[in-house]
């Protein structure tokens, strides 16, 4: 998921151009940083938990000489961790037990505990709490004297997403790399050759750049590469020239972070589901969650708690939950929960929700919770983010570095968790093996509506466009698409400014009617899905108070265009899924309507990415 650097040549020391990719990944967020390079016979390795100055820092004291040598091979890499804490153990690269190869990796490999099982029951030590660590125990286990042979034999073992770079202290000519869902980039230079997940660390380098394709390994050397398959059978990928400078490269040709992050949505989704659905057993499989099938029927009553956006997943897992689980839930704004003293029983699960995991509103309720005797459980982002850690069992979101203020893919990911969760709960209970495995289709096809929703883009921004001089704003929503609404709202307000409510559409005749004019637009979710006879109601309303009226529709709906001005289209989907691709839209809206009022969307004033405070 974060960054990987690899270089080998002897025009440059490979320390400093390594330290140099890695500063160029830093936009992608990250918690550690460390790298490898051969040196003296030996695998020297340097990590550091925190910034790449910091790995810099440390480099200094422990080898300030290392200019004098020269150095021409290495890995490097910016952790985001996914399994196990952020600390020195686990940041990458890693080693096997003879220090004879290093490893670094991103993404996720779904089957590490069993082959961790195989591998130590061989004998083999662990030193960190990573999934990666076993990649290079395998390399080694593999090995017979040829680098690629042992990678290839290595990959075959994983299931998951890698984009892999390995190096041996045999061979201090070559390194391998190899991908599987995971990028990896080749950049090629005169007589050195630089790897790395992301072109924003090769461009400064080389504009010659071959990208591999999933299941492909390269023997890399500095004077070029050598792609093959798995099977050893040779293949060519083309070079592409690339035309970034520098400074497009910093947000992966992207303007904004927000921008990057509503695109990597897709590909987030397909992390947060990957390993996660039982297609077999008809559910889903979350093993942070740690309960035994009689602890989760015992389960009579869930309450969430969280703020802001993952507030608004809560309240859409709410739906979940009730309909799906029959479990009775209510969402706490998490300030609320401690102050308000709420009612927990002895079955009652308290379920955390917070991005970052470091939420102080949301932290302060896990304890209250905890001290109460509640069953609680983290729905983090962050890996060994204080609520992951204080909660001790959970779900992570495997959503990737979120780094703009405005929440996008941590949103379309908790709710997607949430829809696994109770798919999870509800097959425990009275939901059937035939609908659990339609949900389980749904679930997997979330990615691609999204992909469509990312499509209709232009249309999306054209609409912007129009009203970006309007100050006020309403936003409607009933059923799966009220807490839509609420977020849509947030959403806007947060980074163009203007005043934006979000309200549940029978809600505007009691008072927020009066404020309806030609002025103040209503963006009302009129997807076909149950309540749309009822918002069509609501459209006409606001349209015979002269308030224009942009709707969200179902892709085909013609029945919409007649009650309204504009039309967002999205794709069919089921009400469980809409929230999750209809807000979607709602963040593309939102940034094209800041964009075009010149608002700085990555920093909105007054508003801190994680609030740390109460
Ligand atoms: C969303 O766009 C926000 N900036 C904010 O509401 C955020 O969702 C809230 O502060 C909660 O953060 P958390 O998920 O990290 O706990
Ligand atoms: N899953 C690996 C870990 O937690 C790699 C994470 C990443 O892509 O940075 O160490």
């Amino acid at each position: 998921m974060c960054g990987i650097v690899g270089y080998i040549g002897k025009k440059r020391n490979a320390i400093d151009t390594l330290i140099d990719g890695l500063k160029r990944l830093e936009y992608r967020g990250y918690d550690s940083a460390g790298f490898a390079v051969i040196n003296n016979n030996k695998i020297k390795t340097i990590k550091e938990t925190g910034k790449v100055v910091g790995l810099q820092r440390k480099l200094q004291e422990e080898w300030s000489e290392y200019k004098d040598t020269s150095i021409n091979l290495g890995i490097a890499h910016t952790r985001w961790a996914t399994h196990g804490e952020p600390n020195h153990d686990n940041c990458h690269p890693h080693c096997d037990n003879n220090e004879k190869f290093a490893i670094v990796h991103n993404g996720i490999i779904e089957n590490y505990q069993a082959l961790k099982t195989q591998l130590e029951l061989k004998g083999c030590k662990f030193n960190s709490e990573t999934d990666s660590e076993v990649i290079v125990h395998l390399i080694s286990e593999c090995f017979e004297g040829d680098l690629a042979q042992a990678v290839a034999a290595t990959v075959k073992k994983l299931e998951g997403t890698f984009g892999i770079a390995a190096i041996a202290l045999e061979d201090s000519n070559s390194m391998v790399v190899a991908r599987s869902g995971s990028p990896i980039a080749i950049g090629i230079g005169n007589d050195e050759t630089i790897v790395a997940s992301d072109i924003a660390a090769l461009v400064a380098y080389t504009k010659r750049v071959i990208f591999l394709d999933d299941d492909d390994l390269a023997v890399i050397t500095a004077d070029g590469v050598d792609i093959r398959t798995l099977n050893n059978v040779p293949v060519s990928r083309e070079t592409t020239h690339i035309d970034w400078d520098t400074t497009d490269a910093e947000k992966g040709g992207y303007e904004h972070f927000m921008m990057k992050e509503i695109y990597e949505q897709p590909t987030a989704i397909s992390n947060s589901i990957r390993g996660r659905l039982d297609f077999k057993l008809e559910t889903a499989v979350l093993n942070g969650l740690n309960f035994t099938p009689i602890e989760m029927a015992q389960i009579n009553r869930i309450i969430i708690a969280a703020c802001g956006t993952s507030m608004h997943a809560g309240m859409v897992g709410e739906y979940y939950f009730e309909d799906l689980a029959s479990i009775p839930t209510e969402v706490e704004q998490a300030a609320e929960f401690r102050y308000r003293n709420p009612i927990i029983e002895k079955n009652s699960l308290v379920l955390a929700i917070s991005q970052s995991g470091e939420t102080a509103d949301t932290l302060a309720a896990v304890k209250e919770a905890q001290n109460k005797g509640a069953i609680v459980a983290g729905l983090c982002n962050v890996v060994g983010s204080t609520i992951a850690r204080e909660t001790g069992r959970g779900v992570y979101l495997h959503a990737g570095p979120e780094i703009g203020v405005a929440s996008t893919k941590a949103f379309t990911c908790q709710t997607t968790v949430l829809l696994m969760l109770a798919l999870k709960l509800g097959r425990n209970r009275r939901l059937s093996g035939q609908d659990g495995m339609k949900l389980i289709k749904e679930i997997n096809n979330i990615s691609t509506l999204v992909e469509t929703v990312l499509e209709q883009a232009d249309n999306i921004a054209q609409i912007a466009k129009k009203y970006a001089k309007m100050n006020n704003f309403f936003f409607i929503g009933r059923g799966y698409l009220f807490p839509a609404a609420l977020e849509g709202a947030l959403k806007l307000k947060e980074i163009s400014y203007v005043h934006a409510e979000g309200y549940h559409a029978a809600e505007l005749k009691h008072g927020p009617i009066a404020l309806l004019e030609e002025s103040v637009p209503v963006l009302a979710l009129a997807n076909d899905i149950a309540g749309k006879d009822k918002i069509i109601g609501n459209m006409q309303e606001c349209r015979a108070r002269k308030s224009p009226v942009i709707a969200t529709a179902t892709i085909g709906d013609k029945s919409i265009e007649e009650h309204s001005d504009d039309i967002i289209w999205i794709p069919e989907c089921s009400e469980f899924v809409a929230p999750i691709v209809t807000v979607v839209a709602l963040q593309l809206f939102s940034y094209y309507f800041a964009y075009e009022r010149g608002c700085d969307i990555d920093q909105p004033r007054n508003l801190a990415k994680s609030v740390t405070v109460e």
